[in-house]
């Protein structure tokens, strides 16, 4: 369904104010948000783009406790670093506010206090846990107690993280505070829920039916949640830390954290615009796009949905064009694990190269499945795409006509049939970057504008002016004109993308920004036009300078180890009879020879005096010791282990190790020497 609006009005995720931001949420939301931003800007809409950070729930409690400060240090603290990280990375919102601002607490307060005066919520009381002595409510995350599936005497009252297993507080055994150390006891508590099955029915018509053209894992996910069946959901919590909720019976209650977040975006239009701001939000004429990720897309294909639905004054989203998320070399990106590239220190590691990330994170962002951002990736598509298409080409084109034309945009005299099928192949750069951005297929469309460099490329690597400079002159003013203006091109199609090189670009070939009507013409620049200095656009990223970043994630990855290694201990399995642990035959036995199984990392092969015969044991050890060095010596195996094959070879046994909660193996060996095939028990 494609409708005319007058206006687009664009969100963006609000951050949580409780550390800085990564690529992840570059890739995902902000970098896709801006292009389109620019792009609609640049075809003359009326467009507003609006950011913030989010500054309230239970994990900013925590953080603020951890570091004993305030909930209002840490989002003022995070809140600065964020702003300038996006300011830094030219994404270029029209306000960039926070949930902690006075005119945001007014307007989710009023948003409540309409629907409450309207009847839009269920009231209801159930039982909850309260710390007697902080005197509090307990969020699932202050509740700690052990994991009634593995037994991890630290689960947290939403998720245990030792066998990843989601619980509710109730679940725990022995629950304690985080807050107090003490017990918490059970106590009644009322709460506001906003009912999501009474929504259900036009939800489904709405997405499923009207929103046909949604993105596919978005449209997948709503219709997952749909089919669940939908439930009413609590807006309120226990907790010092949010918006008060405006009634008289309320003390101590906020707005849950997702209720007042996506309401920052109308109150950071409302700070912005105080008159004006109504035509946004509740205009059919406005159109409503949301940038999220996908952690994100219930909430706002949804929950806020419905919040504006009961409102009954507001439009709802046109589009939510989530993406999947980013990972770093494989692994998931996190801010606890300090797996990340954060975009504060990616700057002060490549100062200036803030397009070159933009580049890298449109050319791979995940649109429609996970990603992963490598750092030989990055230097890969900046050396081979950027430093050998883009600006091989840019730079080519404009020392040429420094050496040949003194720096002047020379004449185009008559076309050749090559020239005429080199124009031919980008007349349609323009329609084709447009379909893609309109559609929000950001990485179709930059394949689009670097199309455009390539065709440049082959242009004058086919040409070679250079050659022709000594008998043809004519010649080259034509084939230098004409990189010129696609030169010139490569300075509109790239603009929403890499808004500083298509400045430099300007300033090469000093000139004002063109519009972007213009993209695909080939008299942009007038014959005669002198131009500016230059210099090179891109620059090769040399090995070392990317083994530093791998050898950062590296030192990362081994200090989460240690970490691992102090707290983590394999929870006790469960209790077995005397007699089922009898049926185990371990003995010892001494190892006679030993090598490596060929063709794999990790096994070694054994032959052990087991006191009555040879036997061969194959163990997945060979990380840990060399097999020449194990000659000699006495472990522990399982001797009564059905003998299986591996690789090949018959493995009568199992050789006994210790593992290390980092993986590492050590052998077990008796402290004294015994005779082999001596028992243990
Ligand atoms: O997932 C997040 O980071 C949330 N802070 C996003 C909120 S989006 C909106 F609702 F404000
Ligand atoms: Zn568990």
């Amino acid at each position: 369904m494609t409708k005319k609006y007058k206006r687009t009005l664009v969100t963006s995720a609000l951050p949580y104010a409780n550390g800085p931001v990564h690529i992840g949420h570059m890739a995902g939301v902000y970098i896709p948000a801006d292009i389109y931003v620019r792009y609609l800007r640049l075809r003359g809409q009326d467009v507003l783009f609006i950011g913030g950070s989010d500054e309230h729930g239970v994990p900013i409690t925590i953080r603020a406790k951890k570091e004993g400060v305030t909930p209002q240090d840490v989002v003022d603290k995070y809140h600065s670093i964020i702003k300038k990280s996006f300011e830094d990375f030219g994404i270029s919102f029209d306000i960039y506010s926070r949930t902690s601002s006075d005119i945001h607490k007014k307007t989710a307060s009023d948003f409540f206090k309409k629907l409450y005066e309207k009847g839009e919520f269920e009231e209801k009381t159930n039982e909850q846990y309260y710390d007697e002595e902080a005197k509090m409510f307990l969020a699932d995350r202050y509740i700690m107690g052990e994991c009634p599936r593995c037994g991890n005497p630290n689960a947290y009252g939403d998720q245990c993280e030792s066998c990843g297993s989601s619980l509710s507080p109730t679940d725990l055994k022995n629950p304690r505070s985080t807050i107090s150390g003490s017990a918490p006891v059970m106590r009644e508590t009322k709460h506001w829920y906003l009912p999501l099955d009474k929504h259900e029915s036009w939800l489904r018509q709405w997405i499923l039916e009207d929103h046909k053209e949604w993105k596919t894992n978005v449209y997948g996910q709503c219709k997952s949640w749909l089919d669940t069946g939908l439930h009413p959901r609590a807006v309120s919590r226990d907790l010092d830390w949010g918006v008060p909720i405006p009634l008289p019976d309320a003390e101590g209650k906020v707005l849950y954290v997702w209720f007042d977040a996506p309401i920052g975006y109308i109150s950071n239009t409302i700070e912005l615009l105080p008159d004006s701001w109504e035509k946004w939000w509740k205009s059919e004429d406005s159109k409503l796009v949301h940038f999220i990720g996908k952690d994100n897309i219930v909430f706002h294909c949804i929950v806020f949905p419905a919040m504006l639905k009961a409102d009954g004054s507001y439009i709802l989203p046109d589009n939510v064009p989530a993406n999947e998320f980013l990972n770093l070399e494989g692994d998931k990106i996190s801010t606890s694990r300090n797996w990340a590239v954060w975009l504060h220190e990616y700057l002060e590691d490549f100062p200036g190269k803030q397009d070159i990330l933009r580049y890298v994170l449109t050319a791979n962002a995940p649109e429609t499945k996970d990603n992963d951002f490598t750092w030989k990736d990055f230097q890969a598509r900046n050396n081979n795409e950027l430093v050998a298409i883009f600006g091989n080409f840019v730079n080519r084109s404009l020392v040429l006509t420094q050496k040949y034309f003194d720096n002047k945009v020379p004449q185009l005299n008559e076309l050749t049939d090559y020239d005429k099928e080199t124009i031919k192949e980008f007349v349609n750069v323009k329609g084709l970057i447009e379909s893609y951005l309109e559609n929000y297929r950001f990485r179709d469309a930059l394949k689009e504008a670097m199309n455009l460099a390539r065709i440049g490329n082959k242009y004058l690597a086919d040409t070679e002016p250079w050659k022709l400079a000594k008998t043809d002159m004519e010649r080259v003013s034509t084939i230098l004109n004409l990189s010129l203006q696609i030169t010139a091109n490569l300075s509109i199609a790239f603009e929403p993308f890499m808004p500083n090189s298509t400045s430099k670009i300007r300033e090469f070939l000093s000139i004002d920004p063109i519009d972007w009507e213009r993209l695909g013409q080939t008299d942009l620049l007038a014959a005669g036009h002198q131009l500016g200095k230059s210099e090179l656009l891109f620059e090769k990223i040399e090995d070392d300078v990317i083994e530093k970043q791998i050898q950062k994630l590296l030192d990362t990855k081994k200090a989460n180890e240690e970490n691992n290694t102090e707290i983590k201990v394999a929870p006790q399995k469960a209790n077995i009879q005397f007699d089922e642990f009898g049926k185990v035959d371990i003995r010892v036995g001494t190892i006679l020879e030993c090598q490596k199984v060929p063709k794999t990392d990790k096994l070694l092969q054994f032959l052990i005096d087991d006191g009555i015969k040879k036997r061969t044991i194959i163990s997945g050890i060979a990380a840990y010791y060399n097999p020449e060095d194990l000659v000699g010596k006495q472990v522990c195996f399982i001797a009564n282990l059905e003998a299986r094959k591996l690789r090949g070879i018959l493995s009568e046994g199992m050789i006994l190790s210790a593992e290390n909660a980092d993986g590492s193996l050590a052998l077990i060996q008796p402290i004294k020497e015994v005779n082999p095939g001596s028992q243990v028990g």
